[in-house]
């Protein structure tokens, strides 16, 4: 990127093949794991915005624009506009979950979306009902799941998703697959997770290693579906699982989607950090009575979803590079489960920061959010990002898309890559990937040549 022009002929040896990326043509079938509050927020938000009820709001696929050429050319299309993406009446949902409730039943469970706008759908909403899953309470202690698949193995429960995804594959043009599930207990990468041959064999005699979200996304990835993971756990976060990717040519991204707290923390320690100004201590605390709130008052999935959060400011403080400001950073995140607030989380962060001649200052972030109204969008675009990849040869083989980890919290890279959680610069890769995959001049805010 660095040195491109941002418009002119001598640039445009640069461009590269946007008429390959292929059209987003027939119907976008998506299968949603877990369709609990965040999926069934997506779903009925997308049946909300196609019937003309509500707005796409916080969804920069159907609201973002993108400039093309010089801040003088006054080129902004809307980016749904300029890049081939599936159009929102071209999606059809399905899913699997561990409780029999259809969207319908699952979304007024929620009470994320209010009953009169949920009541205008019934009829739709109730149409999509959850395929049985593939559950094990060992990697999530606090549900108890009675709608489940039963196999000898690890290998017979793939082998069931994969003719859950074939016969989906039937009656739509394409599919992607989204991770909505529950964070499962904390997991590292062992022996099993090596290689795809390892996996495999894992499957078969059925290996502790092999999570339900490693079973979803192996199924996926056989199938040359692209997977996004929404949520913390490893799933595809292993050279298994990558290596399967690139061979199908199914892309993927994960983990973790970045909607309240860490949003906020990756806006706000970039600015610190440009700044020079340094930061001592950092306490993040939150109150959320949500389901997910239930599931993460588990140690195991808490310490799944605080290595998440922890990592952002570690990578954009860069404490190696500025050990007088980041050193000695105390950084603590704690998640309560508190029922009365439902999916209206809130979340408190004090942070301690030191200016000039080391003289201390404090901010307080107050951030009353709603969790699925954010992260709906960040779904939704995810899904139709991978699409895109998937019909782009230029990245339908790379694996990890991390031209994603805008949406993400805890960015998947190619190994030795740390991984960039800078929000500002997450948008701008995300842009010149499109504007490259389209055959665009890159923009690099250089901007000499408007004073030439
Ligand atoms: N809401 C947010 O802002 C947000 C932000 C970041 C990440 N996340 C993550 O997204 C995920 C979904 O969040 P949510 O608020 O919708 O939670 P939720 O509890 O409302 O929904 C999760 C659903 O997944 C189902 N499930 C669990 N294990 C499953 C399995 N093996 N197969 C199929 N279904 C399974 C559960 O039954 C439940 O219906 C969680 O992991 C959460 O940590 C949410």
């Amino acid at each position: 990127m660095a040195g491109a022009k941002q418009s002119g002929p001598k640039s445009a040896a640069k461009k590269t093949g946007g008429v390959q990326v292929a059209p987003a043509t027939g119907k976008l079938g998506v299968m949603v794991v877990g369709m609990g509050a965040v999926a069934t927020t997506m779903i009925a938000g997308v049946e909300a915005v196609r019937r003309g009820m509500a707005k796409p709001i916080g969804s920069l696929t159907q609201m973002g624009a993108i400039r093309l050429g010089k801040r003088t050319d006054n080129r902004s299309p809307l980016i749904k506009d300029f890049v081939p993406l599936a159009d929102l009446n071209d999606l059809t949902f399905t899913g699997w979950d561990i409780f029999e409730d259809n969207v319908y039943e699952s979304a007024a469970h929620a009470k994320v979306l209010d009953k009169e706008t949920l009541e205008k759908m019934k009829p739709y909403l109730e149409t999509i009902k959850p395929l049985p899953a593939v559950f094990d309470q060992f990697y999530v202690k606090r549900l108890h799941g009675t709608h489940v698949k039963q196999g000898k193995n690890k290998r017979e429960l793939a082998d069931q998703v994969i003719a859950d995804i074939r016969a989906f594959k039937k009656t739509v043009d394409r599919v992607v697959m989204i991770w909505c599930g529950s964070t499962e207990i904390f997991m590292e990468p062992s022996a099993v997770h090596a290689s795809l041959e390892n996996f495999e064999k894992g499957l078969v005699c059925n290996d502790v290693g092999i999570a339900p979200s490693q079973i979803y996304a192996y199924a996926a990835l056989c199938e040359g579906v692209p997977f996004a993971n929404g949520a913390p756990n490893l799933t595809v976060d292993t050279a298994a699982l990558i290596e399967l990717s690139k061979r199908n040519a199914a892309p993927i991204c994960g983990k973790d989607f970045k909607t309240g707290q860490t949003f906020m923390k990756t806006v706000l320690a970039p600015a610190f950090k440009a700044r020079m100004l340094g930061v001592s201590g950092w306490f993040s605390t939150n109150i959320l009575g949500n389901r997910d709130g239930e599931v993460l008052d588990d140690p195991q999935s808490f310490k799944t979803k605080e290595e998440s959060k922890l990592g952002s400011l570690e990578y954009i403080f860069q404490p190696e590079l500025y050990p007088e400001l980041y050193h000695d950073l105390y950084h603590k995140i704690r998640i309560n489960y508190y029922p009365p607030r439902g999916d209206e989380k809130e979340a408190w962060d004090n942070i301690d920061i030191f200016g000039w001649l080391g003289y201390p200052m404090q901010l307080k972030v107050n951030f009353l959010c709603r969790d699925s109204i954010l992260a709906a969008p960040i779904a939704l675009d995810l899904v139709l990002f991978l699409d895109l990849a998937k019909r782009t040869p230029e990245l339908r083989s790379i694996g990890i898309q991390e031209w994603l980890s805008f949406y993400l919290k805890s960015p998947q890279t190619a190994e030795g890559l740390y991984p960039e959680h800078d929000l500002f610069i997450q948008s701008m890769k995300l842009k010149n990937t499109l504007r490259h995959i389209m055959g665009q001049d890159l923009i690099t805010h250089l901007g000499l040549e408007y004073y030439d």
